[in-house]
C-alpha cells in the first residue's frame, strides 16, 4: 500500500481556527428560500412559515454565517419591497435568473429565521443598480436604534430593537458582464470606497467585503483585486473570492485535485492585497471572504432566460451531489483552513436546493446531499488552532494542476480540550493510501476518539428523495493510535475524519 506522513507540533500554529470559515449562503434564486428555507403551509413549517426540518439540518450542518440575499440577484434588489405588510410587497421581475420576486420573504423575516438558525448574517448590499445612498437606507433600516425615518419603519413592522449585522458586503461579483450594474475595476472600486466611507460614518465597527473576481478565470483576475483596492484599501476589510468546480470531460483526477486551485487563488490574492498596502504603506491586512465556494456543474446550466417565462421559485441549478463531488468538498474545506490566517471568513453556495447540501421537496421531505457530510463534520469537528500540515506524499499528474499531491490533510488542536483532529482526503481513483501522523511532540497520552471516512464503491453514488441515506460517512475501518503514531488507511476517493484526545 503507498504510504503518505505528517509530523505535527501543536506550537507550529497558523491561526485560529475561525468560526466563520463554516458559513453558507442564501440568495433569492430558484427555490433557496421559497419551498426551501419558507414554506408556509408545509406539514413542518413554523408559525412563520419556515420549514422547521430545514432549521434542523441548517443547526445540524453547523453553520454559523449566512450571506443574504445574492448574488446575482441583489445587483437588481430593491431591499425595501421586502418589508412592511406582506400584502402590499410588489411583485418584480429578477433579471438575475429571469424570475419573479414575491418579496414575501425580506430582511425581517430573513433576521427571524437566521436566530432559529443560530447563524450570523452577511448583508449584501445593491451596487449594481443603486449606490451610496440605498446602501445608507437599508443600513438605517436594520442597524439603527430608533429615532429616524428607517429605524422606525423597522419598528413599526415589529423589530424594537436593531439587528446589529456587523458583516456587509459592498456588492457581487461586479467585475463580470452578466452582472446587472457591471462596473470597470476603477467604476466600482470609486464606489466600493465611497459606500464603504459613507457606512463606517453611520457605524465606524462595520466589517466591509469589497468585491473581488467572480472566479480565477476572470481576464482581470488579479488586476481587479490591485484596482479596487487602491481605492479602497483603507475603508475595507476583506476582499472577496468566488470559486466554482466541477469535473470536466470525465478528467476526474484534475477534478479530484481542485482544491489546489483553491490554494492558488488564495495565496495570488493574498500576494495582490499585500501588495497594494505595501505601495500604500499601510500596516493593515486586508483578509479574505471566500463567500462563494462550491462544486456547481455549471457547464450543465443552460441559463433561464426563455425558458419558462418569468416563475416564481422555478427548479434551477438543482444540482445532485455524488461521492466525489463530496470528496471534493471536504477537500475544499481543508484548503480554507490551511489558510485561516488570512481567510477568515467563508460561505459554501448555497444552503437549499440551489448547489446546496440539504435538499427539499415542496410539501415533502428535506435530506443531506453527500456534500453535507464532510461539511458538518468539518464544522462540529475543527476547534482550537489549525496546525501547519506539510505531507510527505505521493503525487500524480493531471491536466490542470501539474502534479499534485496524492492526499492532503489538515490538523487542528484544541489545546483546551486536547482534541487533535485530523482531516483527510485520499485523490487516488483505486487504491488506499496509508496515512501515518507522528504525535510525538504532543505530551500526554493519545487516545483515538473517533474516525469517520466518506466512501463508496459506487463515486457516483448520489442521496435522492427516494433513498436520502444512500451515502452518508461511516465509522473508518483500518485506524489505529500506537505510541505517537496515529494510522489511518484512507480509501481511493475518499474524505476522513479522526479525532484524538491527548491527556497530560
Ligand atoms: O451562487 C450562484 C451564483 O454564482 C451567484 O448568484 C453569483 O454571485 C455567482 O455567479
Amino acid at each position: 500500500m503507498r504510504a503518505a506522513s505528517c509530523v505535527l507540533d501543536p506550537a507550529a500554529v497558523v491561526a485560529p481556527v475561525r468560526r466563520r470559515t463554516f458559513g453558507s449562503f442564501v440568495e433569492h434564486l430558484g427555490r433557496c428560500v421559497y419551498t426551501g428555507l419558507y414554506e408556509p403551509g408545509h406539514p413542518l413549517a413554523d408559525e412563520d412559515g419556515f420549514r422547521t426540518d430545514v432549521l434542523a439540518l441548517t443547526r445540524e450542518l453547523g453553520v454559523t454565517l449566512v450571506r443574504y440575499p445574492g448574488g446575482n440577484f441583489v445587483s437588481g434588489y430593491r431591499w425595501e419591497d421586502g418589508v412592511g405588510p406582506r400584502e402590499r410587497r410588489p411583485r418584480r421581475r429578477d433579471l438575475a435568473w429571469h424570475s419573479i420576486e414575491t418579496n414575501e420573504v425580506g430582511i425581517d423575516e430573513f433576521v427571524r429565521w437566521a436566530g432559529k438558525a443560530e447563524v450570523e448574517i452577511m448583508y449584501a448590499v445593491n451596487l449594481g443598480t443603486r449606490g451610496v445612498q440605498e446602501a445608507l437606507d437599508v443600513h438605517e433600516y436594520v442597524n439603527h436604534p430608533e429615532g429616524t425615518a428607517l429605524s422606525e419603519l423597522r419598528r413599526a413592522n415589529g423589530a424594537a430593537k436593531p439587528y446589529g449585522i456587523t458583516m456587509w458586503c459592498l456588492g457581487n461579483e461586479l467585475d463580470g458582464p452578466w452582472q446587472t450594474g457591471h462596473k470597470t475595476a476603477h467604476e466600482y472600486g470609486l464606489l466600493a470606497a465611497a459606500t464603504a466611507r459613507a457606512l463606517r460614518s453611520a457605524e465606524p465597527g462595520l466589517e466591509l467585503v469589497a468585491c473581488g473576481s467572480s472566479s480565477s478565470s476572470m481576464p482581470t483576475f488579479g488586476s481587479w483585486e490591485t484596482t479596487v483596492l487602491e481605492h479602497a484599501y483603507d475603508v475595507v476589510d476583506y476582499v472577496s473570492c468566488h470559486a466554482y468546480y466541477e469535473e470536466v470531460d470525465g478528467d476526474l483526477g484534475s477534478f479530484l485535485a481542485s482544491a489546489v486551485d483553491m490554494d492558488h487563488f488564495v495565496d495570488s490574492i493574498v500576494a495582490t492585497a499585500d501588495s497594494v498596502g505595501a505601495r500604500l504603506r499601510s500596516k493593515k491586512k486586508i483578509n479574505i471572504s471566500f463567500d462563494e465556494w462550491n462544486v456547481w456543474y455549471l457547464s450543465r446550466f443552460q441559463g433561464q432566460e426563455g425558458d419558462d417565462g418569468w416563475p416564481v421559485a422555478p427548479r434551477i441549478i438543482e444540482d445532485e451531489y455524488n461521492v466525489a463531488d463530496a470528496v471534493v468538498v471536504g477537500n475544499l474545506l481543508i484548503s480554507l483552513l490551511r489558510h485561516s490566517d488570512r481567510v477568515t471568513a467563508a460561505c459554501q453556495a448555497q444552503l437549499v436546493n440551489v448547489i446546496a447540501p440539504i435538499r427539499t421537496e415542496p410539501g415533502g421531505p428535506a435530506w443531506r446531499q453527500t456534500i453535507f457530510h464532510p461539511f458538518a463534520k468539518t464544522a462540529a469537528l475543527a476547534r482550537g488552532s489549525v496546525l501547519h500540515t506539510r505531507l510527505d506524499a505521493p503525487t500524480y499528474a493531471t491536466a490542470k494542476h501539474g502534479e499534485v499531491s496524492l492526499v492532503d490533510a489538515v490538523a487542528t488542536y484544541d489545546a483546551e480540550s486536547g482534541d487533535v483532529v485530523v482531516f483527510a482526503v485520499n485523490r487516488d481513483q483505486s487504491d488506499p493510501v496509508e496515512l501515518t501522523v507522528d504525535l510525538h511532540l504532543f505530551d500526554g497520552e493519545r487516545r483515538l476518539a473517533e474516525a469517520w471516512t466518506l466512501a463508496d464503491d459506487d463515486i457516483r453514488a448520489t442521496n435522492t428523495v427516494d433513498e436520502p441515506d444512500r451515502v452518508t460517512l461511516r465509522a473508518a475501518e483500518a485506524v489505529s493510535v500506537d505510541g505517537a503514531a496515529l494510522r489511518v488507511v484512507l480509501p481511493p476517493v475518499s474524505w476522513s475524519a479522526v479525532r484524538l484526545e491527548v491527556s497530560r
